[in-house]
This record gives C-alpha cells, structure tokens and sequence, in this order.
C-alpha cells in the first residue's frame, strides 16, 4: 500500500486543514478519561466543527486516537470522525498501539498515508512513539524518511506532524516526555528552507512558538487539558480544543483555535495524574 496521497486542490487557493488530537478513546461504551467521556466530547467537538459551516479539505489527527490500545477504540474512532466527511490523515502517539493502527485503519475506513500533497503543500506524518513509554522518539527509519521527502519535495512547502512536543510546556511532569531526539530533527527540517510549520499534539494544551522561521503549533486534546507551567501534574478547567489552519500558496498559514466553553466536560479535578 501506498503512503503517499494526493488532495485534490484548485491551483492558487489555500489548502484547509482541520487539526484534532489526543481523542483518548476506549473500546467500552462508557469508558472515561478522569471522568471525561472522552467519546461524548469528541463528538461535541465535531458537533461544533460542523455547525460552525467551516469547510476543510482533510483532518489531521496527531496520536492519541486510543486510551487503551485497543481496536474497538479505534473502530469508535472511525465511526466518529467518520461524520466530518472528510479524508483523514493520523500518526500515532504513546497512548497508542501503533502496529494494530497500521495494520486495522485501511480496514476501518482510513488511510494510513505518510506523505499528503494539496495545492502547493506537502505534510508529513512522523511516528515518535516509543512502544510503552511516554516519551518520544524519532527512529532512524523516521528520520530518513522526513529526509528523503523532504529532498524532493518538488517546491512545495511544508507542514510536519508528530505526536510530542519539541517545546516544552514549563511543566517538569509533562516536559519529560517530550521529543527525546528533537535536536536530530531540527538538523533536518533547519536544512530545508521549505519547512514552515511543526505540528504536534500531547500537551493538551495550546502552545504556539516560532525560531528561526519555522513555527511550532500543539491543539488542545478533544478530552482532558493540562496546565502550563506546574511542575505536578494540573488539569486546566478550559474546554476541549480543536483548530483550523489554511495553508496559503505563497507559503504562510494562518491558524484558529477554537474550544468547547470552559467546564462544559468537567474531568475529576483531584486525579494525581493518568
Ligand atoms: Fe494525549
């Protein structure tokens, strides 16, 4: 099977993404996340997606698609981004089991594409998953990979997606786990003028950061939010997130960040962690 697909797009107009992560969902009908239904507040948040009348070209989902590794989480998952009607384009993050995804996800419905071309950009899905540990990890098979499509990419810029963050949060619980080697894929995307942004999931959280011209965007999760800068692990009473970034021909993005109104999924608020 391919990895390598093609959005069809008029030439000259912006490309549309819809960027979404950190579903967190269980096979079990009434599985909760620190007392979130994480189900229910994916489908509010895709509820709000479609009310909202915004048209995209395709879904970006950066990992944590699952919260227990299993294929009903993920049938669930593509029953319920089925509704955006829309091609959908994922990698894995920690929480997830990333073999089973590769193996299952064509069967579900959805692609397992790498490399997605639209208009006059090129996105790459990276997998940075460290099989049953939180942190992240760019292997070498992944680092020739972003090499080589980064090399021929045939002038068109460029959007990277992983799971973990490459900045950190302020927050000692969570920057643990970050991108363990991101030093080793800033010497690649810093060689290729044509990178303009990083995208990430994770951190639950919003964090928009920019260096050297190239800017580095994480979505709050669609369940639980964690707080900036607390050293122990803080949830953040603000609402599942979701964001709209168009991509210009000419090479710059504008990005939305939109949320579910504040304490309208309220998780149990003395969970020590998760
Ligand atoms: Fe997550």
């Amino acid at each position: 099977m391919s990895d390598f697909e093609q959005v069809e797009k008029r030439d000259g107009e912006s490309v549309s993404v819809l960027h979404i992560t950190d579903t967190h969902l269980f096979a079990a009908e009434d599985g909760t996340l620190l007392g979130i239904d994480t189900a229910e507040s994916l489908n509010a948040v895709i509820d709000a997606v479609l009310s909202s009348g915004r048209s995209f070209d395709f879904v970006l989902c950066t990992g944590d698609l699952s919260q227990d590794y299993s294929t009903g989480s993920y049938e669930r998952f593509a029953r319920i981004i089925r509704r955006l009607g829309k091609p959908v384009y994922w990698l894995p993050g920690n929480h997830d089991d990333g073999p089973l995804m590769y193996r299952i996800m064509p069967g579900l419905g959805i692609s397992t594409a790498r490399e997605i071309r639209c208009g006059r950009w090129q996105f790459l899905m990276l997998n940075s998953q460290v099989y049953s540990a939180p942190c992240g990890y760019l292997a070498p098979d992944q680092l020739a990979f972003l090499r080589e499509r980064l090399d021929r990419s045939d002038g068109l810029f460029s959007a990277v997606c992983l799971h973990h963050n490459v900045f950190h949060t302020e927050s000692a619980w969570l920057d643990q786990h970050d991108l363990k080697n991101s030093d080793q894929f800033k010497s690649i995307i810093y060689h290729h003028g044509q990178v303009k942004l990083v995208l990430c999931g994770h951190i639950h959280q919003n964090l928009e950061r920019e260096l050297g011209g190239i800017s580095y965007i994480a979505t709050p999760s669609t369940s639980i939010q964690f707080a900036y800068g607390h050293n122990d692990f803080q949830l953040d009473r603000m609402g599942p997130g979701w964001r709209f970034i168009d991509f210009a021909p000419d090479g710059t993005f504008t990005s939305d960040l939109f949320r579910l109104p504040a304490e309208s999924f309220s998780p149990n608020w003395f969970s020590g962690g998760y």
